[in-house]
């Protein structure tokens, strides 16, 4: 089957795009290459065996999205990732981030709508969630205000889906909230391409590790968490991918019980960060120059994905044990420094 996978040659995206043509799909990428780069084409290939196809399209730009989409129109579904992601730069340019967001969203709903592509798969986020009153959260539990222009643009693609697919009936969408998604294809031919000085934990722990970075800053030991540092669902990339592949079958089958579902991505287990750092040191041998700073502005103390939807429902759920992810992660971060 065509599917679609917008911001297929971003980190989840370029995964993704391996599963789905592992499990006998047909790929057509679109991305604009605003945060990847064309060469991850050829590590899908390495790993797959063919090439997907690729074109260079701005989903903020409509008449080229329109045209897009109508010489797709065979594709019967499309997995939108393509959105800027870094919380820290939406919040000094949130102008930018509602733009993009929000704009390739419509744009990309527009045009499956009016060629009669039926099935979406969202890249939603638990940040939707924010700080929650009741752990490990479901998805009904209530979502927080967005702590960043970020988080508000998953907040208001999820209710721009909602509200469309209420009149569109014959369309049918799956928003996927990832917990924190880590790690890399354990070929090491695909990983995280983070620009500049990363922000997300294991991109700098790793760089630490490799010598890129002097020391990981660890944020805060100080909250209410059983080693005093914050507790996240960290889940392995390549079972985050596998969970979209699950997602479109269930709609491509007509398996959905309603034309809008939401599933928690994750493993379900609270990890802190000083518990990460543990993880990666037993799974690679490589000791972590790291100290203990104040908290990160804006950081929540916990959170941690109740899985039990996606599990009973996708018939899905993580395998892949944290220090195979941490190996992988560092293997890749390893390719990353010999290229
Ligand atoms: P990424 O930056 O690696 O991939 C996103 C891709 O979208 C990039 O290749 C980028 O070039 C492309 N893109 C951005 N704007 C575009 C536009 N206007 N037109 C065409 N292409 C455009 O990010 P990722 O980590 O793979 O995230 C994928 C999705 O998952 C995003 O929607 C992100 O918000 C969401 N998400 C990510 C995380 C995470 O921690 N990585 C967590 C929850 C949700
Ligand atoms: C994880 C933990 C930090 C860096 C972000 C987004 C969220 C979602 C996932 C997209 C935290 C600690 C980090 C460092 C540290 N993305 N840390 N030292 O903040 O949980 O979530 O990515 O939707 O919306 O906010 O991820 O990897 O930045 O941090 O101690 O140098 O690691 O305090 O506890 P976060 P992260």
């Amino acid at each position: 089957m065509k599917i679609i996978v917008t911001g297929g040659t971003g980190y989840i995206g370029s995964h993704t795009v391996v599963e789905l043509q592992q499990d006998g799909h047909e790929v057509v990428i679109v991305d604009n290459l605003a945060n990847s780069t064309i060469n991850v084409l050829d590590g899908i290939q390495g790993i797959t065996g063919t090439r997907p196809a690729f074109e260079k399209i701005d989903l903020t730009d409509r008449p080229a999205t329109l045209d897009f989409f109508a010489r797709h129109k065979d594709a019967r579904a499309v997995i939108h990732f393509a959105a800027l992601k870094a919380v820290g730069e939406s919040v000094s340019k949130p102008l930018e981030y509602y733009y993009n967001n929000l704009n390739s969203l419509m744009n990309v709903l527009a045009g499956m709508r009016g060629n009669g592509i039926p099935n979406l798969v969202f890249s939603s986020s638990c940040t939707v969630y924010g700080q929650a009153d009741v752990l490990p959260v479901t998805e009904r539990t209530p979502r927080h205000e967005a702590e960043s222009p970020y988080g508000n643009t998953k907040v208001m693609s999820e209710d721009i889906i909602r509200d469309l697919m209420r009149v569109e009936k014959s369309m049918n969408g799956i928003a996927l909230r990832y917990f924190n998604p880590i790690g890399a294809h354990p070929s090491a031919l695909i990983g995280e391409l983070p620009v500049g000085v990363p922000n997300n934990l294991i991109p700098y722990l790793t760089q630490t590790a490799a010598g890129i970075r002097e020391q990981l800053s660890v944020f805060g030991d100080d909250y209410d968490t059983p080693d005093g540092s914050p507790l996240r669902d960290y889940i392995d990339v390549v079972d985050l991918a596998k969970a979209h592949v699950v997602a479109i079958r269930r709609l491509l089958e007509g398996k959905n019980k309603a034309n809008y579902e939401y599933f928690n991505i994750g493993t379900g287990r609270a990890l802190s960060v000083l518990e990460i750092i543990a993880a990666f040191e037993r799974a690679t041998g490589v000791k972590v120059n790291y100290k203990i700073v104040g908290r990160r502005a804006g950081d929540i103390e916990k959170v941690w994905a109740d899985t039990t939807l996606a599990n009973n429902e996708l018939g899905w759920r993580a395998e892949v044990p944290i220090e195979q992810t941490l190996a992988n992660a560092w293997k890749w971060q390893q390719r990353l420094a010999s290229k």
